[in-house]
């Protein structure tokens, strides 16, 4: 099963996508994280994306679709992928029909994640991730359960995302609101589009993604 997570900076794709892995086993592909790791690494395409990424563009559809296309040859995608920020324009929403398509795959849903610019930026303002395990954390609603301590590894060291501050979270939004909110309709006109209240605390909003997937299961 394939599904995609749509909706704007700090709609919960990342929280919900590792829950997804978890529960059903649907490997979490998230293009910021591929683009952070290549970052860290110090490799071509992160010397590429780090000043756009700081600024809250986006990096060229051209060189995501090159990291999606290279992941999606990976052995352990068996079970499938949940999209993480990927498509973000028309551009990558054409290429992942192509890899599908191509490798007979098909897209069984898109959710889109609904929250109101006010709690994204909330949202964003809070977040933290462990330094050692990628575990996200929100200082006020999903804290660790001792203090400075993460709950699945133990670590003690936590970092914040450079494009995370309010300034640059506005950015981000009105880029969503522009290129990437097209494909909403791109979607309901292909009718696999599912509507979610993303504004619910984090363990509705799996229910209401569990609840999209067993009616796409049949
Ligand atoms: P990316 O890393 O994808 O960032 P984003 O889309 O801006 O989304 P976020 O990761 O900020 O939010 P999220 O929805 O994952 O929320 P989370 O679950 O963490 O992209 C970063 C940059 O990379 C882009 O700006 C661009 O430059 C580049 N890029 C990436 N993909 C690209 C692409 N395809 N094309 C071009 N460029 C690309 O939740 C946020 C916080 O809220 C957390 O602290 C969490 O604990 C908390 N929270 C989650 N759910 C809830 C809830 N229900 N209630 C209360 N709190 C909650
Ligand atoms: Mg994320
Ligand atoms: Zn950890």
């Amino acid at each position: 099963m394939n599904i995609i997570l749509l909706g704007p900076p700090g709609a919960g794709k990342g929280t919900q996508a590792k829950i997804l892995e978890e529960k059903h086993g649907l490997k979490q592909l998230s293009t910021g994280d591929m683009l952070r790791a290549a970052i860290a690494a110090g490799s071509e395409v992160g010397l590429k994306a780090k000043a756009i990424m700081d600024r809250g563009d986006l990096v060229s559809d051209d060189v995501i679709i090159g990291i999606v296309s290279d992941r999606m040859d990976k052995p352990d995608i068996k079970e499938g992928v949940t999209f993480d920020g990927f498509p973000r324009t028309p551009a990558q929403a054409e290429a992942l029909d192509r890899m599908l398509a191509g490798r007979k795959q098909k897209l069984d849903a898109v959710i889109e994640m609904k929250v109101n610019d006010e709690a994204l930026v909330e949202r964003i303002a809070g977040r933290f991730t462990c330094a050692k395990c990628g575990q996200g954390y929100h200082d006020k609603f999903a804290p660790t359960a001792r203090p400075g301590i993460c709950d699945a590894c133990g670590g003690t060291e936590f970092t914040r995302r450079p494009d995370d501050n309010e300034k640059t979270v506005r950015d981000r939004l009105q880029v969503y609101n522009k290129q990437t909110a097209p494909l909403v309709a791109y979607y309901a006109g292909k009718g696999n589009l599912h509507v979610i209240d993303g504004m619910a605390d984090i363990a509705r909003v799996t229910e209401a993604i569990g609840a999209v997937l067993k009616k796409v299961k049949g």
